[in-house]
């Protein structure tokens, strides 16, 4: 159940292109695989109510519409997991540095973000309707406000045209998207996390109770992520319990 390749629907400036999608839902039943792009964004959203900043045409920021089947409802967390593949899978195939994915679906370079993704969900009554599944990737910006971000441009040294890491990110979503479909949860569970960041060595976690060094155990069902403390205790978190500080 591939789904086909729109052309994009590129835009010049738009206030989120995840809005724009939810509000395309609203009003209609836009293709599955509709592919939403913009060069500028004036409220670009991130996770955790934070705000996605991006210089105009600098980078990727573009939402996919997608319709769940009704049998993937009960494991929302797998549809992440396989974007976060598809989105990791594609800037692997731009760089030869490793490509590893930070729970819950951050993509990093050398310990830096290169890319984020929001999946916002719409739901009617209790059943899954769509995802707006919306991705940055920094491509050509080399200045950020924070330190721990990173762009393809930075780790190679080269300029790269957004529209063709676009081509290959949405053959790598719709391949990916494709498995999920099909059930094979966990197989995409498997590789997402032979891809995490942090299952191998210790990082320090910022919690509730302060400052933890821990390692990254799993990422359960539900999405809640598992660490197992340098004092060997296991604990769980969702994504507004706890934060990796870089
Ligand atoms: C994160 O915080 O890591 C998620 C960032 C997601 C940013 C993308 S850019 C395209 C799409 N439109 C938005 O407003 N957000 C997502």
């Amino acid at each position: 159940m591939q789904f086909v390749q729109n052309t994009p629907i590129w835009l010049k400036e738009t206030d989120s292109t995840n809005k724009e999608a939810l509000r395309m839902l609203k009003t209609g039943r836009p293709a599955e695989g509709t592919c939403i792009c913009a060069h500028f964004q004036t409220e670009g959203k991130g996770q955790r109510s934070n705000r996605w900043l991006s210089l105009p045409s600098e980078n990727l920021l573009v939402s996919f519409i997608l319709y769940p089947p009704i049998h993937s409802a009960s494991e929302p967390f797998t549809l992440s997991m396989a974007a976060a593949l598809a989105v990791r899978e594609t800037i692997a195939e731009f760089t030869n540095h490793p490509v590893e994915i930070k729970w819950p679906n951050d993509i990093l370079v050398s310990g830096k973000k290169i890319a984020g993704i929001l999946i916002e969900n719409q739901w009617l009554g209790s059943s899954w309707h769509a995802a707006v599944v919306g991705i940055g990737i920094n491509i050509n910006q080399k200045k950020f406000d924070v330190e721990h971000a990173t762009s393809l441009s930075l780790i190679n040294q080269l300029i790269v045209d957004p529209k063709i890491v676009l081509l290959r990110l949405q053959a790598n979503l719709s391949a990916q998207y494709t498995r999920f479909c099909k059930k094979e949860h966990a197989t995409l569970s498997l590789e997402y996390h032979e891809q995490l960041f942090g299952r191998k060595t210790l990082h320090t976690y910022q919690t509730a109770q302060g400052l933890i060094l821990a390692q990254v155990v799993q990422v359960l069902h539900d999405g809640r992520l598992e660490l197992r403390s340098s004092e060997d205790v296991h604990l769980t978190f969702d994504l507004s319990e706890v934060r990796l500080v870089y």
